[in-house]
């Protein structure tokens, strides 16, 4: 397959971490990207064209599936939306084909959004989450999927044993084994639905398997006071520690509150916040001081964390993180900084070496747009285009070279 238009390209001048745009063509064989060419493009492309820009797919880092009919739910703290809103609505995936059909129709919006790579959440069922896990997989994302692990502080329907829940993330691990595109993470809700048996249990999972760890970290106020009651004022970064859940990669959301003690625990042990800035504003959770665990050498990604945030374009979370930074009066991320977060920050962040990139061998995750502003000529065309991206730019995005989202 032949795609033209302005390529949005890893900068090697600036150690890979830079981006540039150029015009250019990308051969599409197999899944991957064959071949990546730079100056004007010959032949009929199959996608693309003239005025198109192609972009690496977006890779949503934090993120819950079975929340996405969820959205908007407004006026409650975290631990009070939880029980009244998310609870309820994770209960119907008691119903295994319901999830498996909930979490398709989770991938073709994520799709239609140009993301093509996920950290989900899914729920406490097992047999729930291995239908969602299916369904990511069959549709075509890339994603880090995990069982929700839950033994307490929560509705008595969504809670099991921790000897349970052990088995069944080892099974889930074992189940999802060495296939290209999906991985499944140890997914200890968070510390206050969580006995210490349940998050050790799933400290030593994670180590024997190398598997990913998702969880959240210091999101409100009441969370961290329960949290200290729970475990006898042991600080809430420490708790995981002892629990052998931290590592490069354990995945965070939130992170909003933590001492330098602990920013330097997370610096250490090479973990990674997810910042949740569209969720923290929609929870009034605070927001996350992203320059300050920057400054302490803290791994970060970025997650839209549907339905905590309402937003499902990372384009939006992005801008967000921009937004929030400048309203906190901290130094804010480029235009640039948002792209390359979104795409290959967030791939590293999830230890995806192939994906986030437009480059020879990378996984070909595209995204297809047609801006109806112009661009090139704009003193800076990634905050041209961040502020003014549209949803209906996006005409195709492709998940490992297949189509998963066409407009019209
Ligand atoms: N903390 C524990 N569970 C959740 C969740 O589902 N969403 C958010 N935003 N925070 C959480
Ligand atoms: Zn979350």
């Amino acid at each position: 397959m032949l795609i033209t238009g302005t390529l949005l390209l890893p900068d090697e001048r600036e150690g890979g971490h830079g981006l540039r745009l150029s015009t250019g063509s990308l051969i599409v064989r197999n899944g991957r990207i064959a071949e990546v060419r730079e100056g004007e493009p010959a032949g009929r492309p199959d996608l693309g064209g003239g005025d198109a820009m192609i972009l690496p797919g977006f890779i949503d880092a934090h993120l819950h599936l079975p929340q996405f009919d969820s959205i908007g739910a407004d006026g409650l703290e975290l631990l009070e939306w939880l029980e009244r809103v998310v609870y309820p609505a994770e209960a119907r995936w008691a119903d295994p084909d319901f999830a498996g059909a909930m979490a398709l129709r989770a991938c073709r919006q994520l799709a239609s959004f140009g993301t093509t790579g996920i950290g989900a959440y899914l729920t406490v069922h097992h047999g729930a989450s291995l239908a969602a896990a299916r369904a990511v997989e069959s549709f075509g994302l890339r994603g880090i999927v995990g069982q929700t692990l839950m033994d307490r502080e929560a509705p008595a329907e969504l809670t099991r044993p921790a000897m349970q829940l052990l088995a069944e993330a080892d099974a889930f691990v074992e189940s999802l084994k060495r296939r290209p595109r999906i991985e499944a993470a140890i997914t200890p809700r968070f510390a206050i639905a969580c006995s210490p048996e349940l998050l050790v249990g799933a400290g030593a999972i994670a180590k024997r398997t190398g598997s990913p760890v998702q969880t959240h970290l210091a999101e409100t106020e009441a969370e961290c006071r329960r949290v200290a009651e729970l475990f006898g004022g042991t600080p809430y970064t420490e708790v995981y520690e002892r629990a052998g859940l931290l590592g490069e990669r354990t995945i965070l959301g939130h992170g909003i509150r933590l001492d330098d003690a602990e920013r330097a625990t997370l610096a250490r042990t090479r973990s990674v916040i997810a910042h949740c800035p569209t969720a923290n504003t929609f929870l009034r959770a605070g927001s996350m001081d992203r320059a300050g665990l920057l400054r302490a050498g803290v791994r970060l990604a970025l997650g839209s964390d549907v339905a905590g945030g309402p937003d499902r374009s990372m384009v939006r979370v992005a801008r967000a993180m921009l937004e929030v930074a400048k309203a906190r009066g901290d130094a804010p991320p480029t235009a640039a900084d948002c792209w390359r977060q979104i795409t290959a920050g967030n791939a590293e962040a999830l230890g995806w070496t192939d994906s986030g990139r437009i480059t020879p061998a990378a996984w070909a995750d595209l995204v297809v747009a047609a801006p109806d502003v112009p661009w090139r000529d704009a003193p800076d065309p990634p905050a041209r285009l961040l502020y003014a991206w549209d949803d209906r730019w996006i005409t195709a995005t492709l998940a490992a070279g297949r189509l998963v989202y066409s407009r019209g």
